[in-house]
């Protein structure tokens, strides 16, 4: 076969020849062919055009059923799909009606999933006009089984999976994620997913469920958002050892190696999205969440969830239960059981809005405020061997070694679980705190449910029905004496879309405390009857377009009004239109050079 080829060649092998360039780029062989099975080193390239066959196979423009007559016509779709047209509402009533049909979350979160690789408007909807009961699906706790379980339920990758392989090359991975204009990452390296500990690679679910959040709540494209992971190994012995881990089978890299790495990351993103790219850290152990933020706070436009949005979220709700256990902040005290990035950070920002309010220098609003870590009660005589973030909460007390002895020596009027650690605010703590307080206010944030310090119902029923009760993860209603409670939720989701939104569409350069202070009580300003209208009516409003645009970056950049205006803006959610799939589709229709009944794919 060689030889005959040879002498059709001139005598070439066909073994000596080099690959032709082709117009579309791809490699023309010598029997004319694409080399379709060798390896291509030369990268081909090709244009699609979203129509036919390949339109249904489509995530941002399939509509399924919903396509109508004339869009089966103009898209090539005819017999592509049963003769029924069911609208985007009935396609969300039967999907919601067979998502209720799942016993287990854990596959209403992969069903939910498979709607997201399929029709991704149609996911949308469904998780904005059902948030209330999709949230603990695509979010917490649900994603957190799914992390831990990310290997065996793993279809297809989402998100941008950047590991130590990728060293030297991580602005070549960015360029690989196909959409160019990003305006939100978040980003983990999977050491802390929630209260689950190091998962890995598999902590991706965490980015995604957070960008979906982004685009649900915060009303934006989600196209414009990027999950990442970094890869730096896992020290997750049974992730390691499990065959079918989809991560680095190493131990996490350290120190240098890790530093160096980040900043790699950390350059590229700037690099290749500009000073405008909002970077979310989320779910990063603390020994390196405080350290990222203070290298990269001055740099880039980034905030960590966990220590600042969940702050701003914990301290509008404190604010709010004020109308019910009355006075100030400054009349209040406050104990943390946990002293990490979510303890320490609302801690910090309750001490900050308190000295704003009294006037009182912030040295001394926070001694207002106690944390219990793994070791007892942080006190000045640990001082010297405190991690950093630690150590302005070390006050002038003796030893105390357990959350019980804390409670009764430092008698709180709230109790803020932010340890990771469930179960640990047993019947005693719980009845002691409310033993000196009418009213106790308790706080369980640790997610997902397993591990929240307490259930609402322990909180409810251990109170006699006086506590005023919030979780990080969602509870039910309780009924307790033939009373219904209603517990309150407390979690970063109700505050980073909102505030991310705002920073985006402010042009800010950098995130500021008094951000996180407006994002949080804007949430007490009244609500308007219609948002939707409220919120158009405002985006035209000069003082708006005039901070946007003159103010950009500043600190001094958002008043409560505006960020009433961005929340506000937030629940207007353009990108699952009915008609986007035409236009888009119609976008299209004329860049490529097809004819009807040839296939769909343009070379160009
Ligand atoms: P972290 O690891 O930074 O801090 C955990 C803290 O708890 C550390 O100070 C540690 O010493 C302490 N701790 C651990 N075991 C303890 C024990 N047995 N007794 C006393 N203290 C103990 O973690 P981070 O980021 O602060 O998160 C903690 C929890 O808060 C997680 O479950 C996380 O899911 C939850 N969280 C909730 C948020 C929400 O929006 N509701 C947001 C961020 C975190």
């Amino acid at each position: 076969m060689e030889s005959v080829l040879k002498a059709q060649r001139g005598g070439e092998s066909v073994l000596d020849l080099s690959p032709r360039w082709t117009v579309g780029g791809g490699v023309e062989d010598v029997y004319g062919e694409d080399r379709a099975t060798e390896d291509q080193l030369v990268t081909p390239w090709t244009v699609s055009v979203a129509s036919g066959y390949s339109l249904l196979r489509d995530p941002h423009h399939n509509k399924g059923l919903a396509f109508n007559e004339k869009e089966r016509d103009a898209h090539y779709l005819r017999g592509l799909l049963p003769p029924a047209i069911m609208s985007q509402e009935l396609q969300e009533k039967k999907l919601m009606h067979s998502l209720r049909q799942y016993d287990l979350p854990l596959h209403k979160y992969m069903a939910m999933m498979e709607l997201e690789e399929r029709n991704e408007r149609l996911f949308y909807k469904l998780l904005i006009d059902n948030v209330e009961e999709l949230l603990p699906v695509v979010y917490t706790p649900t994603v957190g089984e799914a992390c831990q379980k990310y290997g065996s339920i793993f279809r297809r990758p989402q998100g941008l999976y950047i590991s130590l392989k990728e060293k030297g090359k991580i602005l070549e991975v960015l360029r690989n994620w196909p959409q160019r204009t990003i305006q939100v990452i978040v980003v983990t390296d999977g050491e802390r997913i929630l209260g689950l500990g190091d998962l890995g690679c598999q902590g991706m679910g965490i980015p995604v469920g957070k960008l979906a959040l982004y685009t649900a709540l915060g009303g934006v494209r989600p196209s414009g958002c990027l999950p990442i992971t970094i890869d730096v190994g896992t020290n997750n012995e049974q992730l390691l050892n499990d065959e079918f881990y989809i991560g680095l089978k190493q131990k996490r890299a350290t120190g240098k190696e890790y530093y160096d790495f980040l900043h790699e990351f950390m350059t590229a993103v700037k690099q290749n999205y500009g000073e405008k790219v909002l970077i979310q850290f989320e779910d990063f152990a603390n020994h390196n969440a405080f350290e990222l933020l203070a290298r990269y706070g001055t740099t880039h436009l980034v905030f960590n969830d966990d220590i600042q949005g969940t702050a701003s979220v914990v301290l509008a709700g404190l604010v709010a239960s004020l109308k019910l256990l009355g006075g100030t902040l400054a009349d209040h005290r406050f104990l943390f059981f946990g002293a990490g990035e979510a303890g320490t950070g609302i801690a910090e920002l309750i001490a900050i809005e308190m000295s704003k309010q009294s006037k009182i220098p912030l040295e001394e609003t926070r001694k207002k405020i106690w944390l219990v870590d793994s070791k007892g009660l942080i006190v000045n005589s640990r001082k010297q061997s405190l991690q950093h973030f630690k150590k302005p909460w070390a006050h002038e007390h003796e030893p105390v070694h357990n959350l019980l002895d804390a409670v009764k020596a430092i008698k709180p009027t709230a109790l803020i679980g932010t340890s990771g650690v469930g179960k640990t605010f047993t019947k005693e703590v719980v009845e002691a705190i409310a033993s000196f307080n009418q009213k106790p206010l308790i706080m369980a944030l640790s997610n997902p449910t397993s591990q929240s310090e307490c259930t609402a119902e322990e909180a409810y029923t251990w109170t006699e029905g006086r506590a005023i009760f919030a979780s990080g993860s969602p509870f039910d209603p309780v009924e307790f004496n033939r009373k219904r409670f209603v517990p309150g939720q407390a979690n970063n989701a109700y505050i980073f879309p909102g505030l991310g939104l705002g920073l985006v569409i402010s042009g800010a350069i950098r995130v500021h405390d008094d951000m996180l202070l407006a994002a949080c009580l804007a949430t007490r300003l009244p609500r308007p009857a219609d948002l939707v209208k409220y919120a158009e009516s405002c985006m035209n409003h000069e003082v708006l377009l005039e901070h946007v645009v003159f103010h950009s970056g500043r600190k001094e950049l958002m008043t409560d009004e505006d960020l009433v205006v961005v929340f506000s803006y937030s629940w207007r959610n353009e990108c699952f239109t009915p008609s986007h799939g035409v236009e888009a589709c119609a976008g299209l229709k004329n860049t490529g050079t097809r004819s009807k009944g040839k296939n769909n794919t343009t070379n160009i």
